[in-house]
């Protein structure tokens, strides 16, 4: 473990990295051994060329530049949960049929450090409060089963989706360990596979890589489009392969209401014959902070919200609604042969994203200093950046209400994605369930509640009521269970059947 005679030292020099081992003399026999470890399995030249590439890319596209170049997605390749409604049911079965002939999987990107949640652990362990105090993992988990059992109702025989979860270094060990803990919530382990994406340094602006402290380089994993380079060498595209997988939905941890593997969209996708498809929603307001799905020089892309100005934000088409108001919820789908295209082909021409970033660094004296305004970068690949290469693409466009509410921010009051919203977008969500099944809520007194909650009277919060994914996936099957019935929150619906918490006095 010698520096010099290992040719770790020349290597540095070479790439102008020489400054991480100026503490080399300084650390113990054992932080010499972890850096020396770390610094001989990276690649310099390479990481010094994707500093160079994306520093050119990032100070080339100037938001003037992008207004100018974009366009909307064109009618013809969306599909709308509310346009479309005659198609919808064959959609469905479509979708269930390919589930049941065990060609779909899901693919959960759960390697991000959730900074803003400010959360120790992966996000998907977060517990929002619901009555069951489920976790994500776990109402995700339950999904995938629920869709399997609907899908064998349909086709009777067995069916698999397997659940890819791409994890980071950070964040492999906790999660492995907690779906361990948890029995893997049901599903067979053998179908549940984790696969661990890449990390990168964090560089100064004149890239040079940043020391965290004296032994230890500053590392981030490379973003969630890092997925492609890890589908190849973690071999998880042999064994989507070897199991005959055709179509793939990948999805962000962070979304309570995500409609895993779901049928309508896969159905939507295959129908229309997409190698490449991705969910949206109505973005109704300008200044919301999500990406936007439309076409940049001819080609699809998601535009992030810092990429363009508020004038093309504000835009308006004729019937009045935001002229680029695809926003993305991070859910799409691709066929089995673009994702190996793209992992075998297009991967190496996805270029970083660069995220300016206030990073904690070691000074001269070997003193760790927190700086107060951005002093480097990290760079990302996005999951979308593939889009560029699909020959069929497809939209399609679902009620935000029904499907997305993310999980970012740490509660505050009035805040946004936080757990309150996520826990009472559910709630919501599952009390209209019972409501269009039939059922009524009343309350202590026995009086009927209003179905939409009002603020005069201070009830505007949503009632308490959760439906188990184990018993419906999506609103169905509910009829048998509170048809006719008066119920009172908090309701919980799971397998064992309807509990009325209050009234048992629990
Ligand atoms: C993301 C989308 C944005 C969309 C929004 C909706 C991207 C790049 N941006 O933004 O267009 O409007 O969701 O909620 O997709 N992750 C990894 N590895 C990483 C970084 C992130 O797996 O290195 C995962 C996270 O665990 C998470 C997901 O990617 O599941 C999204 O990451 P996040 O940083 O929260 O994206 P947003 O900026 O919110």
């Amino acid at each position: 473990m010698d520096p010099n005679t290992s040719g770790l030292v020349q290597k540095l020099a070479e790439a102008g990295q020489s400054h991480l081992l100026q503490f080399w003399k300084e650390l113990s026999t054992k932080e010499q051994q972890e850096l020396f470890q770390d610094l001989q399995g990276m690649d310099f030249l390479e990481i010094n060329g994707f500093f160079k590439s994306s520093m050119e890319t990032s100070s080339s596209t100037k938001h003037e530049k992008m207004d100018g170049r974009m366009e909307p997605v064109p009618r013809e390749v969306l599909g709308s949960v509310t346009r479309d409604r005659e198609s919808l049911k064959d959609w469905e079965a479509k979708g269930l049929d390919c589930i049941g002939q065990s060609k779909v999987a899901v693919l959960l990107l759960a390697g991000g450090q959730g900074t803003r949640l400010g959360f120790s652990h992966p996000k998907g362990m977060y517990d929002v409060g619901l009555p069951s105090h489920k976790t994500l993992f776990q109402i995700q988990a339950e999904r995938i089963l629920k869709l399997q059992q609907l899908a064998k109702q349909k086709t009777t025989v067995n069916c698999c989706v397997p659940w890819y979860i791409m994890t980071s270094g950070r964040t492999m060990e906790s999660t492995k360990n907690f779906f361990s803990e948890h029995k893997y919530f049901g599903l067979d382990k053998d179908n549940v596979i984790f696969f661990q994406q890449g990390m990168l340094p964090a560089m100064d602006y004149n890239g040079k890589i940043i020391l965290e402290s004296q032994g230890k380089l500053s590392m981030a994993p490379d973003g969630n489009g890092g997925l492609y380079r890890a589908l190849g060498n973690q071999g998880i595209l042999d064994d989507m392969q070897r199991r005959g997988v055709k179509f793939i939905h990948v999805y962000c941890v962070d979304n309570i209401l995500v409609k895993v593997a779901d049928p309508t969209f896969i159905g939507f996708c295959v129908q229309k014959g997409a190698d490449c498809g991705a969910k949206v929603v109505e973005k109704t307001n300008p200044t919301e902070a999500v990406g936007v799905v439309c076409k940049v020089d001819g080609r699809y892309q998601v535009v992030e919200y810092s990429e363009i100005t508020l004038a093309t934000a504000e835009k308006r088409s004729s019937d009045g609604r935001l002229m680029f108001n695809a926003g993305n919820v991070a859910n799409h789908f691709f066929s089995f042969s673009f994702l190996r295209d793209v992992v075998q082909k297009y991967e190496p021409q996805l270029q970083h994203h660069v995220a300016q970033k206030k990073i904690p660094f070691v000074d001269v004296q070997g003193h760790i200093i927190t700086p107060e305004k951005p002093n480097g970068i990290k760079m990302e690949k996005f999951v979308f950046d593939i889009f560029q290469f699909a020959k069929t693409f497809v939209v399609y466009e679902v009620l935000r209400e029904d499907e997305f509410s993310p999980l970012k921010n740490a509660d505050a009051q009035d805040g946004k994605d936080t757990p309150t919203t996520a826990r009472h977008a559910l709630m919501s969500l599952h009390h209209r369930w019972v409501l269009n099944a039939g059922g009524h809520f009343i309350d202590e007194n026995g009086r009927r509640m209003p179905a939409i909650p009002s603020l005069k009277d201070g009830t505007d919060l949503p009632i308490k009521c959760e439906i188990s994914p184990l018993v419906s996936y999506a609103g169905e099957g509910l009829e048998k269970l509170v048809k006719g019935r008066e119920l009172q929150a908090t309701l919980m619906i799971d397998e064992h059947g309807v509990h009325e918490l209050v009234k048992n006095g629990v």
